[in-house]
């Protein structure tokens, strides 16, 4: 460890100022651990709840908070307040572009401002290896480098703002199946060139924090979970690359106290409780973990706190959280232009026949706007990123708005959830007529020690803090107001039994644990479903009894969810319903997606269909209206068996809080789609190249080396439904030069220097302004024979890119550097990078497979 001191006033290395103010002492974090108490020391260690660290009042360090990323900034959820929502990462990642990276993350960093935040958990740099993966909407590409230079934009940005980022997870943490429990096996040259980049850019870019995930790896014949993988934290993150921030372990990832004490982690979350707290004091005392080991944690800790402004430096007095005075509004003009922006310019136009896009806004006539996801659109992803929007533009109101002089309907055109919805409030009534559910809390012999209300079944997980309270009755009287065939849904998690008007539906001794919510049971609890036939209306009892479920640093709590479906149309209906208005209508727009069902953290998807009938809608409205765009709202690949029938294709991503809005101003032109996917939609199942992620006896075998994404559909030659790169935005572009020219002075990327600068030049060939994303790759044109014979290169690689606005008719001259590491192999036997004499080919183009202008670039050995 490199103790660092920080003069008064400073700035650090990324921007933000100290906390050792003009005058105040300078801050020396290795000094200021060695004078605390042991136990004190290793109390530090852990967190002091769900959310927070732990403050030492002796050394004036108070309080820090942590809160989820990457899609907005929850806080502790106590607050009450809103959050802005951003577009899922893979969305903004497919802008391709770092400014509006920075942008987001300086929102990101307001938003911990004003809510009290020090440290995001945030970005995820994870890779998309596989698209079924269940967080692939939390992560940004299936690109290292792509999502290399991403995550520093967005980093620099949120630190720059005083706010420490936590980049997770770190490492091999690509799938959700099993996930607190796989190893991944990943050789050392594919762990050094795609998965340890994107992590060794951001540490080299000074990130302040990182968090160790569940899974284990194994390496150099080490396995070992991640939070207690030595030669991974200790050798590669804390040794190599002098990392000299916090790794803080995954929410109950660590579970045992020396081993990863030894390794390298150095703050177990969440707290209280633990194994550190159970047993790190003891094994110091014993010699089992050194104390120096300790002191470099605490040593750490207080870096960050003197980084985030959580030191006051004096001595007993510790520092108030100094973000009160950042009101910036998540509903305010700037920041929804700020969200407007980045989902329109996200979006990627995958088809335009006949130039359909833009439609003009003065458009009189019916537009027919159609999709479960057009009623209710998908902003968000599941999991641990959640966050609740101020408001959700919707794009009923938005079109109508962009509109003005056309009729725009609305028809859902059949559900797509297998779900019912949650039950309104208003047909819950207690047995005592009161509005709600009665919730009478049970002891272990099971008599009622006491009661609350609940006012609906939103807030159907809640905590009980009475350790007496073993398990909770809720009865509530469901009003069945319409008649016809109404669905009651309830999955309760843990032990329970529920009854419906008197009858067991379903019941289970199987008492459970903290490990629920760490797997898909809490956040998709399996579920009963009753169908009753009401001829009126009339009350139908519900009563559950559910256990109370013990979930350590979380608290415990109950868990269930009470959905109910009214009778509705059946889904046959509604298509009939949404084609007849296509018929009538001058545009059709159908918004088809995933929902929380689909896409979450917590679980892989088992396919890449989009679900219910929305191949048959789409297929069934674009035969009535040939003037149909079909808008995609889903993070992660679906297949569109449809693509190159229908007119006009959007994918539009999880756009967050802004979705109608972004919708309306892509539709219109008032914002460019300017997207570029950030990974490869497949044409079918059979030809993905890692089609999943599920483990083999508990191993997760990366044995497609080096070519992830993009890269694997090139060695085996197949042909995606669009490629890596692609998206059309509504310009045209020629591709007029190229030239390699010596890399510019001073340029430098985290990855290390520039090597070589593409020059190209491109020319805006329509009668519209426009954005361009152009993209440099290599691959080894004619290499001596030790390199020839490195076949595990890939075919092609992605190494370097930008965004250019170019006026209509105009042309732009772009200097694209390529960093030397993006030539550059690591030689395991070696252990060292190593940069193979070959004659490269550099490739300029608008995606992996459009690669229009062509220079050769000779390293000599
Ligand atoms: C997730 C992390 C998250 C943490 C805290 C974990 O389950 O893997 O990404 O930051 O929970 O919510």
């Amino acid at each position: 460890m490199t103790a660092t001191t920080t003069a008064p006033g400073a700035l650090d290395p990324k921007g933000a100022t100290s906390a050792a103010a003009a005058g105040a002492p300078a801050i020396d974090p290795a000094h200021l651990a060695a004078s605390l108490p042991l136990d004190e020391k290793v109390a530090l260690l852990t967190g002091a709840a769900t959310w927070t660290l732990r403050s030492i009042p002796e050394i004036g360090m108070r309080t820090m908070t942590v809160s989820d990323g990457p899609i907005g900034v929850r806080g502790t959820g106590e607050d009450g307040l809103a959050s802005a929502q951003l577009p899922a990462p893979s969305a903004t990642a497919a802008t391709w572009d770092v400014d509006l990276q920075a942008r987001l993350g300086s929102l990101m960093a307001a938003e911990a401002r004003r809510k009290g935040v020090d440290v995001i958990l945030a970005p995820v740099v994870n890779l998309q290896r596989s698209p079924v993966g269940g967080r692939h909407f939390e992560c940004l590409s299936e690109d290292p480098l792509l999502t290399a230079r991403l995550a520093v934009a967005f980093i620099d940005a949120i630190q720059a703002g005083g706010i420490a980022a936590c980049v997770k997870h770190f490492i091999g943490n690509e799938t959700e199946t099993d996930r607190t429990s796989y190893l991944s096996r990943i050789d050392e040259r594919t762990l050094r060139e795609v998965y340890l980049a994107p992590f060794e850019a951001v540490v080299d870019a000074g990130v302040w924090t990182i968090m160790a995930a569940y899974n284990g790896l194994t390496r150099d014949g080490v396995e070992a979970t991640s939070t207690a993988h030595e030669p991974l934290l200790s050798g590669i993150l804390k040794g190599e690359w002098q990392f000299d921030g916090v790794v803080i372990s995954d929410w109950l990832a660590t579970k045992t106290a020396v081993e990863p004490a030894i390794a390298g982690l150095d703050l177990v979350m969440p707290g209280p409780g633990g194994p550190w707290a159970d047993g790190l004091l003891s094994a110091v005392e014993s010699g089992l973990v050194p104390e120096s080991a300790i002191d470099d944690k605490v040593a750490r800790i207080i870096r960050l706190a003197d980084r985030v402004g959580a030191l006051s430096g004096i001595v007993g007095e510790t520092l108030p959280f100094d973000g009160t005075g950042a009101t910036d509004d998540p509903a305010g003009d700037d920041v929804v232009a700020l969200l407007t922006d980045a989902a329109a310019r996200s979006t990627v136009v995958l088809r335009n026949h006949g130039g359909l896009l833009p439609v003009d806004p003065a458009l009189r006539g019916r537009i027919a706007l159609i999709g479960h996801n057009a009623v209710q659109p998908f902003t968000q992803g599941g999991g641990s990123a959640f966050v609740t929007p101020p408001h959700v533009s919707m794009p009923i109101d938005a079109l109508r708005t962009a509109f003005p002089d056309a009729a725009v309907d609305l028809l859902r055109g059949g559900a797509t959830t297998l779900r019912a919805p949650l039950a309104p409030a208003e047909l819950l009534t207690t047995p005592t007529g009161e509005p709600g559910v009665l919730v009478e809390h049970l002891d272990e012999t099971g008599e009622v020690i006491g009661s609350h209300l609940l006012p609906d079944a939103e807030a159907l997980w809640f905590p009980i803090d009475d350790d007496d309270v073993a398990s909770v009755r809720l009865t509530t009287d469901l009003r069945l107001t319409r008649p016809g065939r109404h669905l009651i849904d309830l999955g309760p998690v843990g032990a329970h039994r529920v009854l419906v008007d008197g009858v067991e539906r379903s019941a289970s001794q199987h008492v459970v644990g903290a490990e629920v919510i760490l797997d898909s049971s809490y956040a998709n609890p399996e579920h009963v479903e009753t169908a009753i036939d009401a001829d009126e209306s009339r009350d139908v009892r519900i009563e559950v009894d559910a256990q109370v479920i013990d979930g350590e640093s979380y608290g415990r709590f109950v868990r269930l969810h009470f959905r109910h479906l009214e009778p509705s149309p059946s889904v046959e209906e509604e298509i009939e319903q949404a084609v007849a208005a296509a018929r009538q209508a001058d545009l059709a727009v159908v918004v088809v997606g995933t929902n929380s069902e689909t896409e979450s953290e917590g679980w892989d998807r088992p396919d890449l269909q989009l679900p219910g009938r929305q191949n048959e809608l789409v297929r069934r409205v674009a035969e009535a209206n040939p003037a149909t765009v079909v808008v995609v709202n889903a993070g992660a690949p679906v297949l569109l068996p449809w693509l190159d029938e229908v007119a006009a294709v959007l994918w539009w991503w999880l756009p967050g809080q802004e979705a109608g809005k972004s919708l309306a101003a892509v539709l219109t032109g008032a914002i460019e789609p300017s997207g570029r996917l950030p990974w490869t939609l497949p044409a079918s199942e059979a030809d993905v190249p890692v089609p999943h992620g599920i483990p083999v006896d508990g191993v997760i075998d990366y044995a497609e080396r080096l070519d992830v994404g993009h890269r694997g559909w090139d060695r085996l030659e197949r042909t995606p439904a669009r490629e890596f790169g692609y998206g059309l935005g509504y310009a045209e572009w020629a591709y007029r030069g190229l030239e390699l020219v010596d890399a510019a002075s001073g340029t430098d990327f985290a990855e290390h220097d520039a090597f070589v600068t593409a020059r190209v030049t491109v020319e805006n060939t329509s009668a519209r302004d426009g954005r361009e994303v152009v993209q440099v790759y290599l691959s080894v044109d004619i290499a001596p024979d030790a390199t020839a014979s490195d076949a595990a290169r890939p075919v092609r690689w992605l190494a370097g890119f930008a965004v250019v606005d170019v006026a209509a008719g105009g042309t732009a001259t772009l200097d694209i550097p390529i960093a030397r590491r993006s030539f550059e192999t690591w030689a395991t036997d070696a252990a060292t990078w190593t940069l193979p004499e070959a004659t490269y080919r550099v490739q300029a183009g608008r995606s992996s497979r459009d690669l229009r202008l062509e220079a050769v670039q000779t390293v000599a050995g």
